[in-house]
């Protein structure tokens, strides 16, 4: 090699990664679904909450309430954290698992046991023009799928996030460190109010 191809494939290896770093992490496929992240567990924790599964992922008689581990993808939360909003491409994952007791050295706390459901929402203004956002589910009791198409606009999802989230229709308020972000940008929905409970 001489050295002008040495450095014409150093050039073309280092358009390569930026093409890469480019890739939006938010990928559907032609067929209009959602693909389950690989890589969700590299992405950027908001919270774990205990107890706050509804509908058919609610826990059964007689079994501990679930945890809720919520991350999002790391380019919409950097823009977040600039801006208080959520920007078109943002996807949320929910992954759901079940409470386990008394494991090993434990006595009486609870520790996340297997996966019971992987749900996801994504902002795409322009794909989901009725409301801007969309709900997903990838693994669950009927098994684990690679990719999802968005549940029907009828579904539970959209009228309670649309009616009781904080921030757009995200559950900001549960997320510590950005629901203060949102309130100091000033992004928390005017009709949010804290005092209100879920309508049973
Ligand atoms: C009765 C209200 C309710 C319904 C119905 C509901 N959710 Fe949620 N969802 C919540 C709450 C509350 C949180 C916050 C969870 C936490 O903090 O652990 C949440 C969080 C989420 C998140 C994390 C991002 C965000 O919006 O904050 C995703 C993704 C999600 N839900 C998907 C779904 C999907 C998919 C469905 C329908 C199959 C659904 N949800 C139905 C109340 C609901």
């Amino acid at each position: 090699m001489t050295r002008s191809t040495v450095f014409l494939a150093v050039a073309l290896a280092a358009a390569g990664a930026a093409c890469q770093a480019a890739e939006p992490e938010t990928k559907f496929n032609d067929k209009g679904e959602l693909a389950r992240p690989a890589d969700y567990r590299e992405w950027v924790f908001l919270t774990a909450g205990l107890g706050m599964t509804y509908g058919p992922n609610a826990p059964r008689a007689g079994q501990p309430a679930p945890f809720s581990n919520v991350f999002v993808n790391p380019d919409s939360y950097r823009e977040f954290m600039q801006t208080g909003k959520w920007p078109n491409g943002t996807m949320f994952i929910l992954e759901i698992r079940g409470a386990l007791e008394n494991v090993s050295i434990n006595n009486g706390g609870r520790t996340q046991g297997d996966i019971v459901a992987v749900e996801a929402s994504v902002k795409d203004t322009t794909r989901f023009p009725d409301g801007g956002w969309a709900y997903f589910g990838f693994d669950d009791r009927s098994g684990v799928k690679p990719a999802a198409a968005p549940f029907p606009r009828t579904a539970t999802c959209y009228s309670c996030h649309s009616k009781n989230a904080a921030v757009e229709w995200s559950f900001t308020q549960f997320y510590p460190l950005q629901f203060e972000v949102a309130k100091r940008f000033g992004t928390v929905r005017a009709d949010y109010d804290p005092a209100r409970k879920l309508e049973q």
